[in-house]
């Protein structure tokens, strides 16, 4: 138990290192550590975790296992601004500008009326979803910043009630993934809310204690804020959208959220027995889902179903600035590398305020895409390796930001697991041979997944170890996949 609320707190620093907030995450993190936030309390409403058995279990989360690969997608009124406030651009992650530059809440909230992104097509960002060779899609319904991306009763801070767009994107992408086949979740943002009054704020160096607000008209009573909008809000997310969310994606707990506040949002949760939710409730609960941010823990979280949720540049909500993307090189690297420890990446997109997805990121999900095609198989459904020092070794001198051993993979090969298949997928050729010690099932015969003729590569064994002949050039100039027959 102590575990996850370690890892989850490495998370969090490493994000915002990632994101240049240095050593203030840390003290962020002290926010959510208070007595109210311990693993292993007694919950005063048992969540569904602790009373299905493990068949149900099994059950429920079966999809998610074998998906392997997620959209995230940060939209919301910061796209407008999209990091640059008053001509000055503002550090930090996009979508908390509002907090970064310290935006009071009336000129903040009047962006509604400028959003107006008729160029969004659900069809298209489903599509490309599906080129991406994605499984199921977590969208922002609310973030911190507070304003709903989705028709509300609750609130009228919301997309169709103070937009000229009036449309309801959520409600379009679910007709969307129900024609493409393919799952959809709702990120919500259940505990800051920095336009609604009472809504928390996490603790921040240029904001004051005890409430870290920046504007009086955000003070207000915690309990009215959840029971006035963040609770509604939820029950109005599983009850609107037909069978999605399959996955309700909380974020950011802070010491607010007592065991019984959250107890009252696992009460509406247990209503939706198919519903999957991840370990940032708050109060306690552990949820579904190990959630790591920005990294791809060295060993996966064993026994545990976890999604590294990362940025495809520095910044969850689209920045005009923000033009460090990664290379297709790295996204795929980084899948095959979560499949091969047992997880899910959940890789994110910032559509702009005009509803489009900027072209360096379609572009990458494309390539991505195009591998999977081809690869996909070594990837949907798998399971975690049975090798593992082929990730990389904890290093005896070195310590990372916690003063743990830090870890240094290595990027020469990953392996899945199949019923009867290994894959190995290699990153770095190797020549004519590759070499595999302690292989723990009989190995039958080889080929290469991206050759259609499935030509048998010449095996040559002894004792435990194998060598697989290879042709002089990879197939793929990123991973190609050798595919081990097993008995
Ligand atoms: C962080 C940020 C948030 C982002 C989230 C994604 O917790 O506060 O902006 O949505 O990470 O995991």
């Amino acid at each position: 138990m102590k575990v996850t609320r370690r890892v989850f707190s490495r998370g969090l620093v490493a994000a915002a290192s990632s994101v240049a907030l240095g050593n203030k995450a840390t003290r962020i993190w002290a926010q959510v550590q208070g007595e109210h936030y311990q693993m292993g309390m007694k919950h005063p409403v048992p969540p569904i975790q602790e009373t299905e058995t493990p068949a149900e279990k099994a059950a429920r989360m079966r999809w998610f296992r074998e998906a392997r690969f997620g959209m995230f997608i940060h939209w919301g009124l910061y796209s407008i601004p999209a990091g640059r406030w008053d001509g000055k651009e503002i550090p930090g992650l996009g979508e908390w500008i509002m907090n970064e530059a310290s935006i009071p809440v009336a000129p903040y909230k009047a962006l509604a009326a400028k959003f107006n992104p008729t160029q969004f097509s659900a069809a298209n960002i489903v599509g490309l979803a599906k080129a991406a060779g994605q499984k199921y899609i977590v969208i922002t319904s609310k973030h911190h910043e507070g304003f709903a991306m989705f028709n509300s009763r609750a609130n009228s801070f919301n997309i169709v009630d103070a937009t000229p767009f009036r449309r309801d994107p959520l409600k379009e992408l679910a007709a969307e993934c129900r024609k493409q086949d393919i799952k959809l979740g709702f990120y919500y943002s259940q505990d800051q809310d920095w336009t609604a009054p009472g809504g928390a704020a996490y603790k921040t160096d240029h904001h004051q204690p005890p409430t870290f607000h920046w504007d009086p008209a955000q003070n207000g009573s915690f309990p009215d804020y959840l029971h006035t909008k963040a609770i509604p809000q939820i029950r109005e997310l599983l009850s609107n959208y037909g069978e999605y969310p399959a996955i309700l994606w909380f974020d950011t707990p802070t010491k607010d959220m007592t065991p019984e506040l959250a107890g009252e949002i696992v009460k509406v949760l247990n209503e939706h027995p198919k519903l999957i939710w991840n370990n940032r409730l708050g109060g306690g609960y552990k949820g579904d889902t190990e959630t790591p941010e920005q990294y791809i823990p060295a060993r996966g979280y064993p026994g545990r179903d976890w999604e590294s949720c990362m940025t495809i540049n520095d910044t969850w909500g689209y920045k005009q600035d923000d033009t460090n993307f990664k290379s297709t090189e790295t996204l795929l690297r980084n899948l095959i590398d979560i499949a091969s420890k047992g997880g899910n990446y959940l890789l994110n997109i910032g559509p702009m305020a005009t509803g489009v997805v900027p072209a360096p990121e379609v572009e990458r999900l494309q390539q991505m895409g195009k591998w999977l095609d081809v690869n996909g198989e070594s990837i949907y459904g798998t399971r975690a390796t049975l090798f593992g020092a082929e990730a990389g070794s904890f290093s005896p001198t070195e310590k990372d930001e916690n003063g743990k051993p830090k870890f240094i993979p290595s990027w020469k090969w990953r392996s899945t697991t199949g019923r009867n298949q290994i894959y190995i997928q290699i990153f770095e050729w190797p020549g004519t041979s590759f070499h595999l010690d302690n292989v723990p099932r009989e190995v039958t015969s080889a080929y290469l997944l991206a050759d259609p003729s499935k030509k048998p590569l010449r095996l040559r064994k002894s004792g435990n170890s194998l060598d697989v002949s290879l042709p002089a050039q990879p197939l793929d100039p990123i991973a190609t996949v050798v595919v081990l027959k097993t008995a």
